[in-house]
């Protein structure tokens, strides 16, 4: 198995970070995946949300593995989990700051939401720059899509190629199932959100080849 380092970023708050982050990495662990997941923004949701679910699963039973740390510690946290860790998601704080550029250099994959606005269009910007700088390959995920809306259609034409198929709708279930400590394919596997994330699964694990061949494998094998 590869390792592979996926760093949820974008400048502007409430864009969707921690949402990606925890449905994802939750998502890829049911997969048979071993996920660890990392939370570097100092305003800790992430944190927040797992400590919910080892209150629900248990400690050491949430599926994941987990670790809080600032900026200048994710570099070694990283090695360490690598060794026991297939996928490792790193959740990331709001600004192109020293953390946020940290935590992106770890990474094999950048992953940015961004919602259909003017604002997190153009914020958007600076975080593909640092993901130009830093040599490590963006996908942009429109998140809380609803309908094909003129700004839509004008992110998809100034972003083609950039974009993952994957869009997210505007769901409350994303949240509420947070709330709870879960995922939504754990809350509901068939609902859309949870459909919405399992295409996302698909579009990282073809990201990492590797990991699509061992899961090919292991399907072959079950
Ligand atoms: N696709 C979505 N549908 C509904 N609510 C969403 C969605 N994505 C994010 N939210 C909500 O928007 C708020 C900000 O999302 P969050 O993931 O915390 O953003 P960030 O981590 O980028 O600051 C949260 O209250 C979250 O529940
Ligand atoms: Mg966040």
């Amino acid at each position: 198995m590869g390792q592979n380092v996926i760093t949820v970023a974008q400048q502007k708050g409430g864009a969707g970070k921690t949402t990606v982050a925890a449905h994802l990495a939750v998502a890829l662990s049911q997969r048979g995946f071993r996920v660890g997941v990392i939370d570097v923004d100092p305003q800790g949701s992430l944190t927040h949300w797992h400590r919910i679910r080892e209150e629900r699963f248990g400690e050491g039973y949430t599926g994941l593995q987990f670790a809080s740390v600032s900026g200048w510690r994710v570099g070694s946290e990283v090695s360490r989990m690598k060794r026991s860790c297939d996928f490792i998601i790193i959740d990331s704080p709001p600004h192109v700051e020293t953390e946020a550029r940290t935590a992106i250099r770890q990474g094999n994959l950048l992953l940015v939401p961004v919602q259909p606005s003017p604002t997190d269009l153009w914020a958007t910007q600076a975080t593909l720059q640092l993901s130009k700088s830093e040599n490590i390959p963006a996908r942009i995920i429109l998140n809380r899509v609803n309908s094909k809306s003129k700004i839509v259609e004008m992110i998809e034409k100034e972003l083609t190629g950039a974009l993952t198929k994957t869009r997210l709708g505007n769901r409350v279930i994303y949240a509420a199932a947070l709330m709870e400590g879960r995922g939504v394919t754990e809350v509901e596997p068939t609902s859309p959100a949870a459909l919405e994330i399992k295409s996302l699964v698909k579009e990282v694990m073809a990201f990492f080849p590797k990991e699509q061949e061992a899961d090919a494998r292991e399907m072959e094998m079950a």
